[in-house]
């Protein structure tokens, strides 16, 4: 391309060179070659004229010397008739004629005057002439002196004479003279005339020449000025053309800002409308699941409320009815404490006690339990495959969402059908399965061969509050606390599911793999009957008065000697003034200081101290490492739930309890 330019621009600037310079080259050569040629023309045309000129002059000198010779010649005759008549008539015609004679001979002598060769030949004819003339005068004289006999004699004398013959002789030598030269001289004027036609007729060749020269330079100049005129007015294109363009990127310039305008106007509106919109979509969100809460805790309190009130109405005169008032508003409580354990399981708000798990015997302590929630007509079967690979999981919350699962599935079947529980091993790579990090896995798969799900429903069913199932049969949390719960375990949860032909649920939990000594941080589990521990002095922190009485209460009511702290800052002071307290029991969120950081800054003489945080809500502080390791309770408890933390507490210290230390 670049080559085909290069060669077009050298083809142009020589082409260019040839346009200006040919037709003054050509001119220079016509102009140079027609004056040769006109001078060399009129040179033959003068070269014939002369050589004529000398033709002519040679006839003349022929001409004459004839004339010369037959007038003399005359003469001679009219002198001898004048001898014998001596007519003085005829001697006059004799001198007359002697005198043209004369005459021609001298016209002779100038007409040859430039003829070198016939210059002696003249000089001697006249010579001879003039004595001849002596001789004949002498005649004449004679003649006319009357002495006719002495004139006849010499006149007789005279036609011997020799200078008639050399006058005779000089004129043939000079006629001869002449003729050769005569004969030349027509030669010269055949030449210059062949010359002078050869030119001629180049001449008119040449002129031809000239003219298609001249044609050609016109053509030349006109193709050139065209060229010129295309190439001008091509560029007059080429620059309106420009014009145009660059009115029209002008143009699409603006329209492109004016639309780029446009376009950041619409984002903004767009991102203000999106904003508001997902503001819509979250105050839906809190509004469906503050109604879903208000729905079931108005439900559950309705529970307790009325169990409560009717328990104190038949307290003293039917105890036995109220004993089960009691514990229907017991159940309500418990039901009520249930969801809001699943919110904050949901929330991934509730604080997580993991610790190293084996799914295979996990499964299998809850055999027992799944089998009586999901009844007789549904078959079980266990898979077992994870093959000693442990999880790090809230054993509790491993145990709740199992049987979660099993629940949902007993649902599906609509009591009648088949369900398996499946542990495996499986490697998966980085985010093989939704934000799974690469590495081991353990799964756990629960599958039934129930109703399935539409596309519809699946879609949905991490949503909290999502369900199918009839008003009081199904909350719509079990799944999105198990999504909760796998996700806050650094796991992963996908459903399969087919309308008619059954659900399978898989969770994907990291493997964990630790210390086999870890299994002994077991989680409190509830079926451990407590350790009875000696009364001891507990230290409460608590900045809920009534939550402080109720758990002082409590304390009281299982033995043992709790002293009130209010606020975490006062903690230092009371412990230095009872200096028998043997645990504290602390809530965790707590005005200007949180239960974890007050028991960090104690003084170290605190540090063997055992100590039970009972926690709501963690929020922030959920990292089980923010315990420092210390027993968590979670709040609402029973007695009995309060009895196995504070066992649990308390058997890690030596405390001998303060009632014997007392005693
Ligand atoms: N194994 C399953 N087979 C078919 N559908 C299921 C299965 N598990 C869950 N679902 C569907 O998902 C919905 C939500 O389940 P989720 O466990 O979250 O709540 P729920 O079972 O309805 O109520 P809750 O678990 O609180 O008692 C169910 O109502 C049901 O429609
Ligand atoms: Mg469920």
């Amino acid at each position: 391309m670049a080559d085909g330019f290069f060669m077009d621009e050298h083809a142009t600037g020589w082409r260019a060179f040839v346009a200006r310079f040919l037709p003054l080259v050509l001119v220079i050569l016509l102009v140079g070659s027609l004056g040769t040629l006109l001078y060399s023309a009129s040179h033959a045309a003068r070269d014939h004229e002369r050589a004529l000129k000398e033709q002519r002059r040679s006839f003349e000198v022929i001409a004459l010397a004839r004339a010369f010779e037959a007038k003399t010649a005359r003469a001679e005759v009219t002198l001898a008739r004048y001898v014998i008549s001596l007519d003085p008539d005829t001697g006059r015609l004799f001198q007359d004629q002697w005198r043209t004679a004369a005459s021609q001979l001298k016209t002779l002598n100038y007409t040859t005057r430039h003829s070198d060769w016939q210059r002696g030949n003249v000089m001697a004819l006249q010579a001879a002439f003039e004595q001849r003339g002596k001789t004949l005068s002498e005649i004449g004289l004679r003649t006319t002196y009357d002495q006719k006999m002495a004139a006849l004699a010499q006149f007789h004398q005279a036609g011997k004479s020799r200078d008639l013959m050399r006058i005779t002789a000089l004129l043939d030598r000079v006629i001869q003279a002449e003729n050769a030269r005569l004969q030349e001289r027509s030669q010269a004027v055949s030449l210059a005339g062949d010359r002078n036609a050869w030119f001629g007729k180049t001449s008119q060749l040449f002129g031809l020449v000239l003219l298609v020269c001249v044609l050609f330079a016109l053509w030349f100049a006109n193709a050139a000025y065209s060229e010129r005129r295309n190439a001008r007015r091509q560029a007059d294109d080429e620059a309106e053309r420009a014009d145009r363009l660059e009115e029209a990127v002008a143009t699409r310039t603006a329209e492109l800002s004016d639309a780029y305008e446009r376009l950041k106007k619409e984002t903004a509106e767009r991102a203000a409308a999106e904003e508001n919109l997902r503001q819509m979509q979250k105050m839906d969100a809190v509004g469906q699941l503050t109604g879903g809460i208000a729905h079931d805790f108005n439900n559950m309190l309705a529970v307790v409320v009325g169990g409560l009130e009717l328990a104190k109405r038949k307290l003293r005169l039917k105890p036995q009815e109220a004993n089960r008032h009691l514990d229907n508003a017991m159940e309500g409580a418990n039901r009520a404490a249930a969801l809001t354990r699943r919110l904050l399981a949901f929330a991934r708000s509730e604080p997580l006690l993991p610790s190293a798990v084996d799914p295979d015997a996990l499964v299998a302590g809850l055999s027992d339990l799944i089998d009586r929630s999901i009844g007789d007509q549904i078959t079980m079967a266990f898979e077992n495959e994870a093959k000693g690979w442990r999880i790090f999981v809230d054993q509790h919350q491993m145990e709740n969402a199992i049987l979660n699962l099993c629940v949902n599935a007993r649902d599906a079947m609509d009591g009648r059908g088949r369900l398996i529980i499946r542990t495996g091993q499986v490697q998966l790579a980085h985010h093989e399965v939704g934000e799974c990090a690469g590495g081991e896995y353990v799964t756990l798969s629960v599958s039934n061969d129930g109703c399935g799900m539409t596309p519809e429903i699946l879609s949905r069913v991490f949503e909290p509050f999502f369900t199918t199932k009839p008003v009081g049969k199904g909350t719509g949390l079990g799944l999105s606390q198990i999504f909760g719960f796998v996700h806050q375990s650094e796991g992963e949860i996908r459903i399969e599911s087919e309308p008619g032909r059954g659900t399978s649920v898989h969770l994907y939990l990291p493997r964990h793999i630790g210390a086999e000594g870890e299994d002994a941080m077991d989680a409190p589990t509830l079926d451990r009957e407590p350790v009875l521990h000696p009364p001891t002095r507990i230290l409460v922190v608590e900045d809920d008065p009534r939550v402080l009485n109720q758990t002082m209460a409590a304390l009281a009511e299982l033995g043992h000697l709790p002293v009130a702290c209010d606020h975490p800052s006062k903690a230092v002071k009371l412990l230095a003034s009872h200096r028998d307290i043997g645990l504290i029991v602390s809530d965790v969120l707590m005005p200007d200081m949180t239960g974890p950081e007050m028991v960090r800054t104690l003084p170290a003489v605190y540090a063997h101290l055992p100590v039970l945080f009972v926690t709501g809500y963690a929020g922030d502080t959920a990292e089980s490492a923010d315990f420092g390791g210390h027993e968590v309770l979670r709040k609402p408890y029973t007695l009995t739930v309060l009895a196995q933390a504070l066992s649990n507490a308390l058997s890690g210290s030596h405390h001998p309890g303060t009632a014997a230390a007392a005693e």
